[in-house]
């Protein structure tokens, strides 16, 4: 397995990986809305505000994670969240989306990103290091439907001290229905 990291060219390989992977887990209308939520990320961020993170596996795309930026409006520190994710279908099950997950970290560190949220299922994202918080640590951009899957982790040796301010994502991921 191979990691590229903002792959020029891939575009349409990446929205059709996480279009199909979420038709074939939860149905069609989900396929199409997180294929919408990615080709709007590629439509408005450049590579400044989104890191899209690739597994390949003989030269085919088996696994895609995008981060995006986030800002709290009075806190210096720099926020991505992670969302969304996603192993192809035939490749699930055999650790890939763990070894992905590590891996996209690291290229946060390395991008000195300072703190990682996501929005997901405590058991899954606790085996790469998140941990459940409150919107008393991270006030959270979009009213969270599922308080419970507010996630986060410190990148850098610092705890997770709260995040000051009001919070904002990139407008693709602003759409209530991704929350
Ligand atoms: C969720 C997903 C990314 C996991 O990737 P994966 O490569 O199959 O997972 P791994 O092999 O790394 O990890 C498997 C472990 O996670 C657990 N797991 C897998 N999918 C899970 C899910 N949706 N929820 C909770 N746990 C899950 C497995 O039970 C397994 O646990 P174990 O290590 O204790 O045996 C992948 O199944 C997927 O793309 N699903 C469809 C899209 C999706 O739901 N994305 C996440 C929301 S954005």
């Amino acid at each position: 397995m191979e990691f590229t990291t903002n792959p020029s060219g891939q575009s349409a390989k990446i929205i059709a990986l996480f279009s199909e992977t979420f038709a074939a887990s939860e149905g069609a209308a989900e396929g199409a809305l997180i294929g919408k939520l990615v080709s709007d990320m590629y439509a408005t961020l450049d590579n400044s505000d989104k890191q899209v993170v690739c597994a390949w596996g003989d030269a085919a795309l088996i696994g895609s994670i995008i981060f995006t930026r986030m800002t709290y409006a009075h806190d210096d520190r720099t926020v991505f969240i992670l969302s969304p994710v996603a192993v192809a279908p035939d490749h699930q099950g055999k650790g890939i989306g763990q070894t992905l997950l590590r891996h996209g970290l690291d290229v946060l560190r390395a991008a000195h990103v300072d703190v990682v949220l996501t929005y997901g299922d405590p058991n899954y994202y606790g085996k790469v290091g998140f941990r459940q918080i409150t919107e008393d640590t991270a006030a959270a951009p979009v009213p969270l439907s599922y308080p419970h899957g507010w996630l986060g982790q410190s990148l850098t040796d610092a705890p997770l001290d709260p995040l000051v301010g009001p919070s904002r994502c990139v407008p693709a991921l602003s759409d209530p229905a991704y929350w």
